[in-house]
């Protein structure tokens, strides 16, 4: 559907122009973004906001969101909010009829698979990653061929079909205490290589062979880049991400997965900080932790950037974007899944 024909029908059932008025109402939700969002675009984002959570009551739905979506979504309109493995976990949870996830396809295809009598949307399907794309079935069985009885440990950044063709998933908050807990000498880690290698370093017990996929966003910068920031900007905290190098990883003064970066700012309170991941990480903290400046570039991912507040009010509205997964599939990628949230569990306790 074209976007005007979307906009003209959404239009002729919801208030949606730019409303100062609204935006003054709807102050409490306003108060946990305005360092980052500026007056004029609340009173464009409000009237959105506002249906989206009337809409969610109605379709008894709930929105669960990445820790990388924009502000006005992170605090406007999610029920909760998470890394991976957290919406993961979440999602078994949830009492509602529907789920919106607020994230990437993988994500959406992971909260079906544990949840297959729920209709799950996802508001744009072009909502891809590069890591997903990197690897198919095909690849997982290459790899099993290559190192014969070696155990898969699948990032959870992949289709239902790599899952299902795997061991066990990990998220970059478990990867390495999961590769710790698997038989036998060799680990073979898909997609992402520098998680991989990353892993490889914390536990050196095993010998770990990976697939060669990478993140977009996180592959970008070079330990060179770090130390050029640490020498421009002195006294900065440099906080990275397990997708990046681990050249970058070893500049860094902590790496974790997007709660564990959250959790360390919120209990560090660095002076300065520069977050090595998606640039929504420092926004939507920076109300919170005002006495922490965020500095560094800002580096978007494109795929996480497609959802956007018409289109999770289009997804409602039309209950349109319903993300399926074949269920022989869906059972084997299950098991995977459930494996790494037991191990979690597990590993908490
Ligand atoms: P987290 O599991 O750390 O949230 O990571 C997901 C992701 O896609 C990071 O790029
Ligand atoms: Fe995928 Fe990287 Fe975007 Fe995360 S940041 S969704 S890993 S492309």
């Amino acid at each position: 559907m074209r976007d005007t024909i979307r906009e003209r029908e959404l239009a002729s059932h919801y208030a949606l122009s730019p409303s100062p008025e609204l935006a003054a109402e709807m102050h409490d939700i306003y108060a946990r973004m305005e360092r980052v969002v500026a007056p004029p675009d609340w009173a464009i984002y409000a009237p959105y906001v506002a249906a989206i959570n009337a809409l969610k009551k109605k379709r008894n739905a709930v929105i669960l969101a990445h820790n990388y979506m924009t502000p006005e979504i992170f605090h406007g309109i999610a029920d909760f909010v998470g890394d991976s493995l957290q919406l993961a976990i979440k999602a078994t949870e949830v009492d509602a009829d529907v789920i919106v996830q607020c994230g990437v396809h993988f994500m959406a295809e992971t909260s079906k698979i544990l949840n297959p009598p729920k209709t799950v949307l996802i508001p744009d399907m072009e909502a891809g990653c590069s890591l997903a794309e990197s690897i198919t079935a095909e690849g997982v069985a290459e790899m099993r061929a290559r190192y014969p009885g070696a155990p898969v440990v699948t990032y959870v950044n992949t289709t239902a079909e790599v899952k299902a063709a795997s061991d066990i998933c990990c998220t970059s908050s478990n990867a390495a205490q999961i590769v710790a807990a698997m038989d036998g000498d060799t680990v073979i880690m898909t997609p992402d290589k520098y998680l991989a290698q990353n892993v490889a370093k914390e536990v050196p017990g095993k010998r770990v062979v990976w697939w060669e996929g990478s993140c977009i966003v996180h592959e970008r910068y070079t330990a060179k880049d770090i130390q050029d920031f640490r020498e421009w900007n002195p006294g900065t905290q440099i906080i990275t991400h397990p997708e990046c190098t681990p050249e970058v990883v070893a500049e860094a003064d902590f790496s974790g997965s997007t709660s564990g970066i959250l959790d360390y700012v919120h209990r560090e309170k660095p002076r300065k900080a520069m977050l090595v991941t998606e640039c929504s990480m420092a926004s939507n903290i920076a109300d919170e932790l005002p006495e922490v400046e965020f500095v560094g570039p800002c580096n978007m991912c494109p795929y996480m950037k497609k959802i956007t507040l018409e289109k999770v009010l289009w997804a409602l509205h039309s209950m349109s974007g319903a993300v399926e997964v074949e269920p022989q599939v869906a059972a084997k990628a299950r098991i995977a899944v459930e494996r790494m949230i037991d191990l979690s569990r597990k590993f908490a306790s």
